[in-house]
């Protein structure tokens, strides 16, 4: 039976450390890249693919991602006396009418996988997509998860995204050892290891914030134990599940920004500020005259 993934998880429950202190009051995922929130740039990633339910696990301040997605009628009502239609257009495309959105508690913030384990009642058994909002994925042309939805269509199998990172930076990601190679973009995983250190990184083939799983990862993970860090990884899960089934890994095609860190988060601003239909003409004179 072919199954089409319609659900995506948005683990937001971190503490944002890096980026204290304006992480203390606020989430990591309502940062602005430019007019927009990272946590927007995921959704509509998802949406593109075709995913209509966005399932958030939130934690302690992440009131501010309910807000975004709420409606606002004060705001829609004054925006519509003034006539100000454009701004009105902005407000509603924030959640199309066909988007569901869930929220799920993450009581205590027990790592990414644990994270991924609070949307099981949700999942349930179905595949589905997991987006980390501070991997910020850009391509002018096809967004990154449709690129990994139509390599899961096509093999029906599990997918995680992936770049080639400097060796130095093993120690950042989750690194894979790669099995058979399918073709130059897509391969299957042999094995997974977390933040290995440069010297015994089986590869540098960096899993990034991507990934499209089987729903039976919701099994290991309630079984998995805390592994780097002392969190519940969902590194370690997947580890196990490749044991059992074939997972694939998948070059993908784009600029990925990681805005977890604060240079990269400044990258993606310049960046998306060049491409942004308004103001990128006026941004690049400043930056050439300054
Ligand atoms: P990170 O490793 O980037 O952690 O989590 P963090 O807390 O967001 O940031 P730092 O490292 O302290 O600066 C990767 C993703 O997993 C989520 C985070 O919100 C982020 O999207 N996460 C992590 C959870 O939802 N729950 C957790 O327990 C841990």
């Amino acid at each position: 039976m072919t199954e089409t993934i319609n659900i995506a998880v948005f683990p937001v429950a971190g503490f944002g450390t890096r980026f204290l202190p304006v992480t203390k009051a606020s989430p990591k995922e309502m940062l602005p890249v430019v007019d927009k929130p990272l946590i927007q740039y995921a959704v509509e990633e998802a949406y593109a693919a075709g995913i209509r339910t966005m399932v958030f696990v939130t934690g302690r301040n992440k009131w501010s991602i309910t807000e975004h997605y709420d409606v606002a009628y004060e705001l829609e009502n004054e925006l519509e006396q003034r006539g100000k239609d454009e701004f009105l257009k902005i407000v509603r495309e924030i959640k199309p009418g066909d988007m569901q959105v869930v929220y799920i508690r993450q009581e205590l913030a027990l790592g990414l996988g644990h994270a991924v384990l609070c949307a099981r009642p949700i999942v349930r058994d179905r595949p589905f997509a997991v987006l980390l909002a501070d991997d910020l994925l850009y391509n002018d042309g096809k967004p990154v998860m449709q690129q990994m939805v139509e390599v899961y269509n096509k093999h029906q199998q599990g997918v995680l995204g992936v770049q080639e990172v400097p060796q130095e930076h093993t120690k950042r990601y989750g690194i894979i050892t790669e099995g058979a190679r399918i073709n130059e973009q897509v391969c299957t995983v042999e094995a997974i290891v977390e933040k290995p250190d440069p010297a015994d990184a089986p590869s540098r083939e960096a899993v990034i914030g991507r990934y499209i799983l089987p729903g039976q990862i919701m099994g290991i993970l309630a079984d998995t134990k805390p592994g780097a860090g002392g969190e519940i990884q969902l590194t370690d899960a997947i580890e196990a599940l490749v044991k059992e089934k074939t997972l694939l890994a998948y070059r993908y095609e784009g600029t990925r920004y990681d805005c977890g860190d604060k240079l990269g988060y400044l990258q993606a601003n310049v960046e998306m500020g060049l491409r942004h239909p308004e103001l990128g003409e006026g941004f690049a004179e400043y930056l050439a005259q300054r």
